[in-house]
């Protein structure tokens, strides 16, 4: 079956799976965290190259203080206890994201985590956190400007490939697919640049109900579909066409 290199997944719809419980939010991401655990996983295991988790939004940083908390203080959790497994699975952890709006302790935390995981050859896990597109792309190109202001960079030779090196993902190949659960279909900010061929799968599950059954049905979805990216079939398929 043929595999995307490099999966997104928007993992939505915690907060409405602990509600429809009578529980709080927290107790959604708390669970939801623990799926998270089982698709990096999963997704290591078979043979997925790069795995982009949405973890947390510029915008996330709107909702209540007591949300924001306890979703800072479950991400630290999550790294202190996650980090021998990721080596063990030869997992190397990175994040995109403003990383300055993070806590320091939070920060600290992945800076460890992705030293500690520097040297593991298999799966790219990547944690969007404190990440949007738009200013990721935005600080793209103030970072051009600059250049162009210092003469080191000519506008005339800014090309579409010059504007994906400047991007946070630029170590990254684009997505092949990308997942959101919960039924929304949207893209919440979420790498607009990098999405420009990407193939999209919904899936009606809130993320804390997500199963690695699940997976494996989207992954099969994907493995069938046909990838033109502007061009044609193929010519035997074009000239069955035309004749
Ligand atoms: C996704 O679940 C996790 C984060 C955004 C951190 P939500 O918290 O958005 O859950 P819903 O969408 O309100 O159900
Ligand atoms: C997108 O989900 C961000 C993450 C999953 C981390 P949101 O729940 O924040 O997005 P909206 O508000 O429904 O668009
Ligand atoms: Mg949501």
């Amino acid at each position: 079956m043929r595999l995307p290199t490099h999966l997104a997944i928007i993992m939505d719809g915690n907060g409405r799976w602990a509600e429809q419980r009578g529980k709080s939010r927290s107790h959604g991401h708390i669970k939801g965290t623990r799926v998270a655990k089982t698709i990096i996983q999963e997704c290591s295991r078979k043979g997925i190259k790069y795995l982009t988790l949405y973890a947390f939004s510029t915008e996330n940083w709107l909702r209540p203080k007591s949300e924001v908390s306890i979703l800072m203080k479950i991400l630290k959790k999550y790294l202190k206890k996650e980090t021998s497994n990721l080596i063990k699975e030869n997992i190397r952890f990175e994040t995109i994201g403003d990383r300055t709006q993070l806590p320091s302790d939070v920060a600290e935390a992945i800076d460890h985590s992705q030293k500690a995981t520097a040297q593991c050859t298999g799966m790219k896990l990547i944690f969007a956190l404190s990440y949007g597109s738009r200013q990721e792309i935005t600080s793209a190109i103030r970072d051009m400007a600059e250049l162009v202001e210092k003469g080191l960079l000519r506008s005339q030779d800014i090309s579409a490939e010059t504007v994906s090196a400047f991007l946070q993902t630029r170590e990254t190949p684009d997505p092949d697919l990308i997942l959101r659960t919960s039924g929304e279909k949207r893209l919440s900010n979420f790498l607009l640049w990098q999405a420009a061929y990407s193939e999209f799968c919904f899936s009606a599950k809130l993320w804390p109900e997500f199963t690695k059954e699940d997976l494996t049905l989207v992954l099969q979805d994907y493995g069938l579909r046909e990838r033109r990216f502007g061009q044609v079939k193929s010519m035997e398929n074009h000239e069955q066409l035309t004749h």
